[in-house]
């Protein structure tokens, strides 16, 4: 039976509580599957490490995901725990991901049954994933922005190998998929603002000698401001979807508004060999310990977690489950974004249509 070394980190606020969730569902799933085995290891880090050790990830903590076969990641942050600079001391982005090297964030965004979701659209009619470059853009500057009272600056960063590796991402998953919802074809989409700044660009050319390497992918190009746009007006397009950081992290809270909040949005960091899996959102402290927080986004960041281990059909049975629970409404999403009952009682309804 193959095992798989997972380094988990519950994190601050509903952290914990979810990741709670996301392990249940894991424990349950392989006992249905029988073919593999995970064996974790608890790693304290974000916000509450900060306060107790002076650092938000301990070096060896870092070597622990360094090793592992994957981290399974809750939110991490709490908006009083800060750096003498104002930035918050628990976020451990640019820690994980810089340090790891995760250049590709990918952020599949889903519209799932029975969300009382913005947009009239069916379920599985919104089903694009942005990949978000992870290791440089405007985020390359995160702590190292230089000025005074009367000004600042941050640089944004792109190299060749940087924005090379992320399109090929890109490109290597719409090969993967089945194409945009709207029209079946293998799309991806290039989000840049190539008509201002010279760094995009350099993106979108890249992107474009990169697509000669894919002739059967349809390549997309288009402008991050009517982006905001077309993600709300007709979603459906799009297929996958390859930007710069900052742009990556703002389009995707936005798609995440467009299938009932980010409650909804699992993502995974993925480098050459360490990789890690998230919730999109924060930590939520105002609700943290109330036992009311959406798991799914834990919970589908698992499955994310289980299918680049290379256990694809374990992955499929979660996401089968939460599909079933919610067309049978065992399982309700509010509109605020909360499952109706609580956190354990949305874990039991998708537990009870884990199928083999
Ligand atoms: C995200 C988050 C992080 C980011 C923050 C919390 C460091 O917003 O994962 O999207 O900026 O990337
Ligand atoms: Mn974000």
């Amino acid at each position: 039976m193959k095992t798989y070394h997972i380094v988990t980190i519950p994190g601050d606020g509903i952290g914990p509580e979810i990741l709670d969730s996301a392990l249940q569902v894991l424990a349950k799933v392989q006992e249905l599957s029988g073919q593999f085995r995970l064996e974790y290891e608890e790693r304290e880090g974000g916000a509450a490490c900060y306060q107790r050790h002076g650092v938000n990830l301990s070096k060896e903590s870092m070597e622990a995901c360094h090793k592992a076969d994957g981290v399974l990641k809750a939110p991490v942050g709490l908006p009083s725990v800060r750096y003498p600079d104002g930035t918050e001391a628990g976020l451990l982005g640019g820690v994980l991901r810089n340090g790891l090297d995760l250049y590709a964030n990918v952020r599949p965004i889903r519209l799932w049954p029975g969300v009382d979701a913005p947009l009239k659209a069916k379920p599985g009619e919104i089903d694009y994933v942005i990949v978000r470059e992870n290791t440089e853009g405007l985020y390359l500057s995160r702590g190292l922005g230089v000025g005074n009272d009367e000004a600042f600056a941050d640089m944004l960063l792109m190299t060749r190998k940087g924005v090379e590796r992320v399109c090929r991402f890109a490109f290597e998953l719409a090969r993967k998929r089945s194409g945009s919802p709207s029209d079946g074809k293998r799309r991806v989409t290039c989000v840049d603002k190539s008509n201002v700044l010279r760094s995009f660009w350099f993106f979108r050319r890249i992107f474009q000698e990169m697509g000669e390497q894919y002739p059967d992918v349809e390549k997309d190009l288009l402008y991050s401001d009517a982006a905001g746009q077309d993600l709300v007006r007709r979603p459906w397009r799009y297929d996958v979807m390859v930007m710069e950081n900052f742009l990556g992290d703002l389009l995707s809270d936005l798609g995440g508004g467009t299938v009932g909040g980010l409650g909804m949005c699992p993502s995974a960091n993925i480098g050459v060999r360490a990789s890690y899996f998230e919730p999109v959102h924060g930590s939520a402290p105002d609700i943290a310990g109330k036992g009311v927080a959406n798991p799914l986004s834990q919970i589908l960041a698992a499955a994310m977690m289980l299918e680049h281990l290379g256990e694809a059909s374990a992955a499929k049975v979660i996401r089968d489950a939460v599909w079933e629970a919610l067309v049978s409404e065992d399982l309700v999403i509010q509109a605020s974004g909360q499952p109706k009952g609580g956190s354990q009682r949305a874990t039991q309804a998708i537990l009870r249509h884990l199928r083999k």
